[in-house]
């Protein structure tokens, strides 16, 4: 690590015990973090958001260790979830104890809780030694930041009046948030898809010898993400997202009038993730064009396209076709 990033990383951990937020890498999207020993800081991240109080906070930890920390109870399948997954894009759902206020969770009971992958933030985590509360480093809605570039242009009074500061760890890797995951003695319920897929969590399970069922949140309604709202990830210009066969598409866009940006997705599942947020960003921005028209082929069936397709109908004020993954038990 060079002596900058060393001096930055230092820097980081000043801001944050002086109730100042940190733009942190992290494998999926920049986190907008704040200890959460630190009340008024996490009063400021909700405010820099826009965010509502009634969406939770995902905090963030150093260590499995470090988890325990925070939960009253800590189910065998969080277990070994963590124990597989951990440094990584899955978030775990479980009950939480009293060194998380009711600020981070919004007044529930529970408290989601990850491990990032990204080795500024583990760097970060570790030299703070405190939990770091972190949604996504967005204007609530909007479009996730995957690059330091993006969230510079979500908070820039905040960041030049120093409220934020930022670390720039690059471009994410994963490209879409993390998966959220109730655990539960009895069920594990996924209540967002991201960068880890029920597939891979049922196999881990498994191989563990866990019994325990592995469920979308439309097949349990006693759980809710209370953020996971209808319409979020949106670019400020009006989307059209068109799924369909790489001939529909062909036809489609030779009908199309100039006033539209168009997007064609790559049809390699963990491409079109990484570059999603970066290419609806570039296209909002495009001057002259007052729409924006995004492809997605149907073709390849990875289970990662079922976090992509959940993100493009949020982000869609219009959709042409459907994803075929939208069957009944994706949320
Ligand atoms: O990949 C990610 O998860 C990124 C990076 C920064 O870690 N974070 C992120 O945070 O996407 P945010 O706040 O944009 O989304 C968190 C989601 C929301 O839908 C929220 O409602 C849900 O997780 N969530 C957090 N705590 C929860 C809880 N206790 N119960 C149910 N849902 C929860
Ligand atoms: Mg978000």
């Amino acid at each position: 690590m060079s002596s900058k990033s060393v001096n930055s990383i230092e820097s980081a951990v000043h801001a944050l015990a002086n109730d100042r937020l940190v733009a942190m890498p992290t494998e999926t999207v920049y986190g907008l973090a704040a200890r959460i020993d630190r009340p008024l800081a996490i009063e400021k991240v909700f405010k820099t958001k826009g965010r509502p109080s009634f969406d939770p906070l995902i905090v963030h930890v150093a260590s499995l260790e470090q988890a325990k920390s925070l939960v009253s109870s800590w189910p065998t399948s969080a277990d070994i979830l963590a124990q597989k997954f951990w440094p990584g894009p899955l978030t775990l759902v479980v009950p939480k104890n009293s060194s998380v206020s009711d600020l981070i969770s919004s007044g529930l009971e529970t408290v989601g809780i990850r491990v990032p992958n990204h080795p500024l933030a583990l760097e970060l985590l570790t030299k703070c030694a405190t939990p770091l509360a972190a949604p996504s480093a967005n204007r609530f809605g909007r479009t996730s930041p995957t690059a330091i570039d993006h969230v510079r242009t979500e908070f820039p009074e905040a960041i030049a009046s120093g409220e934020v500061f930022i670390l720039d760890g690059g471009a994410c890797d994963v490209g879409v948030e993390s998966t959220v995951v109730r655990c539960e003695d009895d069920q594990v319920t996924v209540l967002r898809p991201g960068g880890v897929t029920k597939s891979e969590l049922e196999a881990a399970l498994r191989a563990a010898n866990i019994l325990t069922p592995v469920l979308f949140a439309s097949e349990n309604k006693k759980v809710a993400s209370p953020g996971h709202t209808e319409h979020h990830y949106m670019p400020t210009k009006p989307l059209s997202v068109f799924w369909g066969s790489k001939a529909e598409i062909d036809a489609h866009k030779k009908q199309l009038s100039p006033q539209f940006q168009t997007i064609s997705l790559n049809s390699d599942a963990r491409l079109a993730a990484r570059e999603l947020y970066a290419a609806l960003r570039s296209a909002d921005q495009t001057e002259g064009k007052s729409s924006l028209i995004l492809y997605r082929e149907t073709q390849s069936h990875d289970e990662l396209w079922q976090a992509i397709d959940d993100r493009l109908k949020r982000a869609a004020s219009h959709r042409l076709g459907s994803p075929p993954s939208d069957q009944p038990h994706v949320i």
